[in-house]
């Protein structure tokens, strides 16, 4: 017998959508998990919009106040999916609630909220997660095996983008339910906060830590109308970012972020340089990792796409899902974070990436901002 884990989720957008698929799922493809995700209760401030959702993805009851959802016996875990100016308040309210926490990334507005919010899980002593999902696309995990193993030799270099071209009209308004992305006040930054993150999340777990940044920020159009106040008002996110580091093993990074890279709609890749070997990837072809290796003979010697799919345990996750060779996508990423949280309540093992995890990725975009502001250097 499984044992339920009562699920409050608090946000029915986007993320909404692909955490509840994930809670659905998990023990249809990771029976051995002795919890079982039970979408006990969607919290949500219109009660139209909300009633739509529980009834589409079936959860068995709703709240239009979070604190509410919070204070409720049956609720083990709140899953916060939320703009980011409410992760702090919720996340440490939950906390004290005594509630494990399952939050979307970034993990704060700031590294001040973030600490906090460190704080609190680690005083309530809480299981905590932050969905950095991208380090679960079964190539990501692959790539950190290989890394771990010691093939890549002393590492070199770390390149990352993460290009989007959404932003690029004048027209785009900035704020309000659709568009809290573009208003500072919600997102605590533009494509820095949104989009580097996860570089820099899958940058640390593979690479290590960063220990010092120079970045560079612009915000391409700087005014545009409020969707709550209607005006004209200046834009404070930053619309493209890139930065330079230094890794503390002694690599050097490069990232570049943008939402005005005409084309690309979420083209996050990755290079990884070491002395023996090197690898990329590319989320728009997440099964492959490519991987070049100098110790092969010379003759073959060259770059080779891996389809990561093969089911004889050797390649995360993928023998969970259909037979060899055949692609999974996307959403199998949040299933995957779902079934290691589960995974983590069995055993008693720490669940990665957390929030202690998250604040440290925090730092670093905090870091690149003030950097960027100021036109410096910044020891992290
Ligand atoms: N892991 C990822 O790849 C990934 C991708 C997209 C978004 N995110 C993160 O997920 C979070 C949500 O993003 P999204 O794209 O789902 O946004 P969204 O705009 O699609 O959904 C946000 C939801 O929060 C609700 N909401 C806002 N304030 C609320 C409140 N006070 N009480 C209850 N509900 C409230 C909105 O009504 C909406 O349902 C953000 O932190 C974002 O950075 C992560």
């Amino acid at each position: 017998m499984q044992k339920p884990l009562n699920i409050g989720l608090i946000g029915y957008g986007f993320m909404g959508r692909t955490h509840s698929n994930g809670y659905k799922r998990v023990n249809d493809f990771f029976p051995e998990l002795k919890h079982r995700p039970v979408l006990k209760a969607v919290c949500g401030r219109s009660p139209e919009k909300l009633k739509a959702f529980a009834d589409q993805w079936q959860y068995e009851s709703t709240e239009t106040d979070w604190r509410e959802l919070i204070k409720r016996d049956d609720i083990d875990a709140i899953d916060i999916v939320t703009p980011n100016n409410s992760h702090a308040e919720i996340a440490i309210a939950a906390a004290e609630a005594g509630k494990m926490i399952l939050c979307e990334k970034p993990l704060a507005l700031n590294p001040t909220e973030g600490e906090a919010m460190v704080a609190a899980v680690e005083k309530a002593g809480v299981a905590n997660s932050v969905w950095y999902n991208y380090r679960r696309v079964p190539a990501v995990t692959m790539a950190k095996q290989l890394i771990d193993e010691g093939r890549l030799g002393r590492i070199f270099h770390y390149r990352a983008n993460f290009l989007q071209d959404w932003t690029i009209s004048d027209d785009v308004p900035q704020g309000g339910a659709a568009l809290w992305r573009l208003d500072a006040a919600a997102a605590g930054s533009g494509v820095t906060g949104d989009l580097l993150a996860h570089c820099i999340d899958t940058a640390i777990w593979l690479n290590g830590s960063i220990s010092k940044v120079s970045g560079m920020t612009e915000t391409f159009v700087k005014e545009r109308v409020h969707t709550e106040t209607g005006k004209v008002q200046p834009v404070s996110i930053d619309d493209a970012c890139a930065f330079l580091c230094r890794f503390e093993n002694g690599s050097l990074g490069l990232f570049e972020s943008t939402r005005y890279a005409r084309g690309h709609k979420a083209l996050y890749t990755f290079e990884i340089n070491g002395e023996n070997a090197s690898i990329r990837w590319d989320l728009h072809d997440l099964h492959r990792l490519e991987w070049f290796d100098h110790g092969d003979e010379g003759k073959l010697r060259g770059w080779r796409s891996i389809h990561v799919s093969d089911h004889d345990g050797e390649q995360p996750y993928m023998d969970r899902w259909w037979v060899p060779g055949l692609n999974i996508g996307y959403e199998h990423t949040f299933v995957h974070h779902v079934a290691d949280f589960l995974k983590s309540l069995d055993t008693g093992e720490t669940m990665h990436p957390n929030f202690r995890d998250a604040l440290e990725t925090q730092v670093v975009c905090d870091a690149v901002l003030k950097s960027a502001a100021e036109e410096n250097w910044k020891v992290v």
